[in-house]
């Protein structure tokens, strides 16, 4: 690979990823604001105000111009009252900043806040001695400050902004339910490992599922095993330099992990300034999904909902959970299905995408039952399918069967049965709590008509953009 052609590649994304003066300032200057005013609140409780995040290191993006506010209290404040006083702090701090103000839930609630474009997070945590007295994984925030002020040198920074950018690039940048890949602490972390931009592709190319990093060798070269038993299923295992009992990768998904490993790859074959700003996808629509379906000859099925009003982390995790749920009962049930994919804007559209291999099982449908041994089965075999059989119950070897009409032929008259029941029999079905409330209440949309399934892109370009998606996978082997 030519060095020049990577220098200048890296030269321009920069000119993009750091941040003009005039941004600086103005983040800075309300980052100062905002400290001030939650240390004179706070000191009245024995509390105090810090600067967190990337605003502190010098890392964070122009185009995520935000910064994080964390009010640490003594721990022997109770919980309820650490989230009392640090919601009635962040809602005042932000009347005070002449912003808007919205409560969030983590994993305890905080508040986020929006003054003239810029965004704030006000976060309460208790102010400890070390991580073995951890409350909350929020609490581990103070800790992650020091030490990356301590050994992040300054001259790293935009090589940290540069990775950032490059994992946004790739669709992976965040530790977030829908994302599930790296968080800002990770990028400055590996930064801090591997050193410069460059290096740190040249590692990640090379990650192998199981990929183990201590920064701080607070294990064994030879414990790397049972570190991988430990964090079992965590494609990258990243011990927390703060808390060695941590993985401060856990987030990342076997997808995630395979997603940057191959844009490094490629990146560093021959480096190229898409990899930074990559150019928008456009949305499928009925003419290119008629087509592709048409070489598929398979049937795609979209079930639509609108979602509950929770926050994205619970509800990315249940949506995917809804989606497993419908594809095992559809296969419960005979029909194959090729693939699924979920979408949602957490607002007013959830999909759950279930593509078929083929559009209508047959009239007849075929109940395999007990050993002819097996006397007690034989008997309840019998019993269930008396006046029901259209054939047998007969002898296939050795085995009891037989051939009753099939009540659900298509995938959807299934799926709109099942899910038509009232709340208690969804729960009971291991449809996900709030997504069983939601269409117990307010009903779904099933369909296999691309018409109807064009609609949803007309209302939604984003949804149009994952259609997309779904059936142009890149390849990252
Ligand atoms: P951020 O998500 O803002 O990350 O969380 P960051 O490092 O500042 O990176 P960018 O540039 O904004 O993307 C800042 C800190 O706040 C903690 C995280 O652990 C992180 O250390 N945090 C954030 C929480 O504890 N809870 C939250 O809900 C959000
Ligand atoms: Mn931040
Ligand atoms: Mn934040």
């Amino acid at each position: 690979m030519p060095k020049a052609s990577m220098d200048a590649v890296l030269r321009k994304a920069l000119k993009k990823v750091v941040p003009k003066p005039a941004e600086r300032k103005r983040l800075e200057a309300l980052a100062a604001k905002a400290l001030e005013l939650a240390n004179k609140e706070a000191l009245k409780h024995d509390a105090y105000a810090i600067i967190a995040g990337s605003l502190t290191r010098n890392t964070w993006l122009p185009g995520k111009m935000e910064f994080d506010l964390f009010i640490l209290f003594k721990p022997s404040v109770p919980r309820e009252q650490l989230e009392k006083l640090g919601l009635r702090m962040g809602k005042d701090i932000m009347r005070k900043l002449g912003g808007r103000a919205v409560t969030e839930y983590a994993e305890h609630p905080y508040t986020s806040g929006c003054v003239r474009g810029l965004n704030i997070d006000i976060v309460p945590c208790y102010e400890l001695e070390s991580t073995e007295q951890l409350k909350s994984s929020v609490d581990r925030t103070p800790f992650h400050v020091r030490y990356i002020e301590k050994r992040l040198p300054p001259e790293l920074s935009n090589d940290v902004r540069l990775l950032k950018q490059f994992c946004t690039a790739a669709g992976v940048y965040g530790a977030d339910a829908k994302t599930e890949g790296f968080s800002g602490y990770v990028c400055e972390l590996m930064v801090i490992r591997y050193g410069k931009f460059s290096k740190v592709l040249k590692a990640v190319s090379g990650w192998r599922p199981g990929e183990v990093t201590d920064i701080e060798n607070f294990y064994n070269k030879n414990d790397h095993s049972g570190l991988r038993k430990m964090f079992k299923l965590n494609p990258l295992i990243l011990i927390d330099p703060t808390d060695k009992t941590r993985n401060t990768a856990a987030a990342v998904s076997v997808e995630s992990f395979c997603k940057l490993r191959s844009s490094a790859r490629r990146f560093l074959e021959k480096p190229y300034a898409a990899a930074f700003f990559p150019k928008t996808k456009k949305p499928m629509r009925l003419k290119e999904l008629k087509a592709v379906m048409k070489r598929r000859e398979s049937t795609l099925i979209a079930v639509s909902f609108r979602p509950p009003a929770i926050v994205p982390d619970i509800m990315w995790p249940q949506l995917r959970r809804f989606g497993e749920r419908l594809e095992s009962i559809l296969k419960e049930n005979d029909f194959d299905v090729l693939r699924r994919g979920v979408y949602t804007d957490c607002g007013t559209l959830a999909v759950v995408l279930i593509e078929m291999e083929s559009r209508t099982l047959p009239r007849v449908r075929k109940r395999v039952g007990p050993s002819v041994f097996d006397e007690d089965g034989t008997k309840g075999f019998a019993k269930k399918y008396k006046g029901a059989a259209i054939n047998g119950p007969f002898v296939e070897d050795g085995f009891w069967v037989v051939e009753v009409e099939r009540q659900f032929r298509t995938a959807e008259d299934k799926i709109s049965d099942s899910l038509g029941d009232p709340l208690k029999e969804l729960d009971a079905k291991g449809i996900p709590s709030h997504v069983a409330k939601a269409i117990a209440s307010r009903g779904l949309g099933v369909t296999s008509d691309l018409k109807k399934v064009d609609l949803l892109a007309e209302r939604k370009k984003e949804f149009g953009v994952f259609l997309r998606e779904y059936f142009e996978k890149e390849d990252v082997a």
